[in-house]
C-alpha cells in the first residue's frame, strides 16, 4: 500500500471502529468496519479508504471536500453533518462512528438520498420580482440591504437543515403544506429585498410555505454549516411580519375598505416588470413536477391548530427562544441518543 490517496494508512494511524449503514428502498443495515484513520482526518476521508480497500459498492455523495457544494451530508453519531467538515479528532479514540443516510429524504444507496423534495419546493418559490420602472442596470441597494440578505445567500445547499426540521422529519403528511428552513430563508431574503416587486412574500409563506407550522425549536440554525442565524434572522422576522399585517388593524380595515389593487399599493409594492421571472402558478396548491414522487401517498395537510377566536396562538413570538411544543409531536433532540443510531428508509417505517 502507498503512503497516499484514499487507500492509503499514514504512519501515525490507528484502527477505528465505524458502522455504516447499506442498503436500498428495500432495506438495509448497519455494517461494521474496522478502518485506518490517520491524524487530521475527516469523516469523508474515512468513508473513501472504506471504498477503497473494504467497500468499494459503498455510495456516497461528494464533490468539492471543501464544505462548499453541500453534497456530502449525512448523519454522524446522531447529528446531521457534512462528512467532509467533521473531523475524527471529534470522536474519541475507542467510540464507535456510525454513519447514516439523511433521515428526512428517500434513500437511494447507502448514504445517498433523494433531496428533490427541496427542489420541487424552491420550484413552487415565486422568482425575483424586479420593478418595472427599472432596467437592468439602473438596480442600486443601499450597503446594508446587501448585507442584510448576504447572510442567506451563504447557503449551499446541504439541506441539513430541511433533514433536521421535525416538522418534516418523521411526518411525510406535513411534506405538502411545509417548505421547510432553507426555503423560509430564501423568502426572507425577497421579502427583505428593496427591489423585489411583489408584496406578498409573507402571505406566500404563511398559506403556500407552511410558516405557521414552525414552532421554533431553533433545530435548523444549530446544524446549519454555513452558521446562517435561519430562526433569528429570517424565520422568527418573517413570523413577527405576518402577524403584523394580519392583525394590524389599520390593515384589517383596509382590507375591508380597499380593492385588492389598492391595497398592494397602499403597502408600497411596486409594480413587477413583465416577464416570464415568475416560475410558479400563483396558486397556493404546491406545484410538483413530473417525477417527483413524495414516500408516502398524499394526506390531507394538518391544519394549524386555532384558538377559539379563530387565531394561531402567537405565544411563540414572545419567547426569546424554542417556541411551543410541536403539534406534530415531540421535537427530535440531536444528537441521537446511541441506542437509536439506526436508518429505516422512511417508506418502510
Ligand atoms: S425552527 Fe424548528 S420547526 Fe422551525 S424550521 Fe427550524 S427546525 Fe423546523
Ligand atoms: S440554510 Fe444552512 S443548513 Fe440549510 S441548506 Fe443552507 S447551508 Fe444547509
Ligand atoms: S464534499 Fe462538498 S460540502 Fe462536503
Amino acid at each position: 500500500m502507498g503512503t497516499t490517496g484514499p487507500g492509503a494508512a499514514g504512519s501515525g494511524s490507528t484502527k477505528r471502529h465505524f458502522r455504516v449503514w447499506r442498503g436500498d428502498p428495500a432495506g438495509g443495515r448497519l455494517e461494521d468496519y474496522q478502518v485506518e484513520v490517520n491524524e487530521g482526518e475527516v469523516v469523508l476521508d474515512v468513508i473513501h479508504r472504506l471504498q477503497a480497500t473494504q467497500a468499494p459498492d459503498l455510495a456516497c455523495r461528494w464533490n468539492c471536500k471543501a464544505g462548499k457544494c453541500g453534497s456530502c451530508s449525512m448523519e454522524v453519531n446522531g447529528m446531521p453533518r457534512l462528512g467532509c467538515m467533521t473531523r475524527m479528532s471529534t470522536f474519541t479514540e475507542t467510540e464507535t462512528v456510525t454513519v447514516t443516510p439523511l433521515r428526512t429524504f428517500p434513500v437511494v444507496r447507502d448514504l445517498v438520498t433523494d433531496v428533490s423534495f427541496n427542489y420541487a419546493k424552491a420550484m413552487e418559490m415565486p422568482a425575483f420580482a424586479p420593478p418595472a420602472d427599472l432596467s437592468p442596470g439602473d438596480y442600486r441597494m443601499q450597503q446594508v440591504d446587501v448585507e442584510r440578505s448576504q447572510e442567506f445567500r451563504k447557503c449551499i445547499e446541504c439541506f441539513l437543515c430541511q433533514n433536521t426540521c421535525h416538522v418534516v422529519r418523521d411526518h411525510e403528511e406535513n411534506k405538502r403544506a411545509f417548505a421547510g428552513p432553507r426555503l423560509f430563508i430564501r423568502a426572507a431574503e425577497l421579502d427583505m429585498h428593496p427591489l423585489d416587486a411583489r408584496g406578498d412574500r409573507k402571505e406566500q409563506a404563511q398559506a403556500a410555505q407552511g410558516l405557521g407550522y414552525c414552532n421554533i425549536t431553533k433545530c435548523c440554525t444549530e446544524v446549519c454549516p454555513e452558521h446562517i442565524k435561519i430562526t433569528d434572522n429570517a424565520i422568527i422576522p418573517m413570523k413577527e411580519r405576518v402577524i403584523d399585517r394580519r392583525y394590524d388593524p389599520i390593515v384589517w380595515l383596509g382590507r375591508k375598505i380597499l380593492r385588492r389593487d389598492q391595497l398592494a399599493s397602499a403597502s408600497g409594492a411596486r409594480p413587477a416588470a413583465p416577464g416570464p421571472v415568475v416560475h410558479v402558478s400563483e396558486s397556493p396548491a404546491p406545484f410538483v413536477p413530473a417525477g417527483v414522487a413524495w414516500h408516502s401517498p398524499e394526506p390531507s395537510p394538518a391544519a394549524a391548530p386555532v384558538g377559539g377566536d379563530g387565531r394561531l396562538p402567537v405565544t411563540e413570538l414572545t419567547l426569546d427562544r424554542s417556541g411551543a411544543s410541536s403539534p406534530f409531536g415531540d421535537d427530535v433532540t440531536f444528537p441521537l441518543p446511541v441506542d437509536q443510531l439506526r436508518y429505516q428508509p422512511p417508506s418502510s417505517s
